[in-house]
């Protein structure tokens, strides 16, 4: 059982290569869960905030080799629900992160097409964390390119508490009847909306959870494990992943 589940981590080593030789069957849609900055950094005798300054700064890398070879969605788990429970001062520093993050990067992001989105419940967000997310997507608005999508605040079974709410509203205002209820119809009230189901989830630094994350999205995707800490992943991982990804057969149930 256990060399089951082993199995599923893809050697950190294998096929590395930084740059894709094949583009074709790509995933339109990549999901990460930005996992192991506090053990990055207890690894250096260093606090835990010292790694999740590391693991920001691993994050425009990233989003310019998924825009540079055509992803279309990169959506990164940067703040869950559960994540309050954390001390204080983590806390704080994690909220400050995207504020310092796009002081820095907006104007890139802006000049390379990336649009950006936010996934997750605005609700407890500190003003300054608000303000410079919604900054950046207002500036991004009308850019084509890859939709980054920051999961903030985000947890999946808030997200569909809040869709059946809403749902169960929209029932009692007479805009939807029961017999309407669809997969698509959930889907719409989702805070992906019209995002695409990711294709491809990477999680970092050795766990194999989900961690509240997307559970109804993430029903078909690929799931690629690496042992590697957020603040180590390269440009050389992350295609690695999509290397993996492109041998795998999607079959949906079917044969
Ligand atoms: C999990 O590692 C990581 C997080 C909870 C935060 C991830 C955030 C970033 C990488 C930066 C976000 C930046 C922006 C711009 C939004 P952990 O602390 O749980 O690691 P551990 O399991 O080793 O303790």
């Amino acid at each position: 059982m256990l060399e089951k589940f082993t199995n599923w981590k893809v050697k950190n080593e294998e096929n590395t290569q930084s740059v894709l030789t094949n583009t074709e069957n790509l995933p339109k849609h990549i999901a990460i869960i930005m996992d192991g900055n506090g053990r990055w950094a207890k690894k250096r005798g260093l606090p835990r905030i010292a790694g999740h300054r590391e693991g920001m700064s691993v994050i425009n890398k990233i989003v310019k080799k998924a825009n540079d070879i055509g992803i279309e969605t990169l959506t990164l788990y940067a703040f869950s629900t559960e994540n309050w429970k954390r001390p204080k001062n983590e806390v704080d520093f994690l909220l400050r992160l995207p504020e310092r993050f796009l002081s820095i990067e907006l104007p890139k992001l802006v000049k390379e097409n990336v649009k950006v989105r936010l996934m997750g419940s605005k609700e407890n967000l500190p003003a300054h964390t608000l303000k410079a997310v919604e900054t950046a997507i207002n500036e991004t608005k009308d850019n084509t390119g890859l939709v980054l999508n920051f999961a903030l605040n985000y947890g999946s079974r808030f997200e569909i508490v809040k869709a059946v709410q809403q749902v169960v509203k929209d029932v009692e205002d007479g805009k939807l009847t029961v017999d309407e209820i669809m997969e698509e119809t959930i889907e719409q009230y989702l805070m992906t909306d019209t995002l695409r189901d990711p294709d491809l989830l990477i999680r970092t630094s050795g766990e194999i959870r989900l961690s509240n994350f997307m559970l109804w999205q993430l029903a078909y995707t690929e799931f690629w494990f690496t042992d590697v800490l957020w603040p180590d992943f390269t440009e050389e991982h992350f295609l690695e992943a999509i290397q993996v990804y492109q041998r795998r057969a999607r079959r949906y149930g079917g044969v």
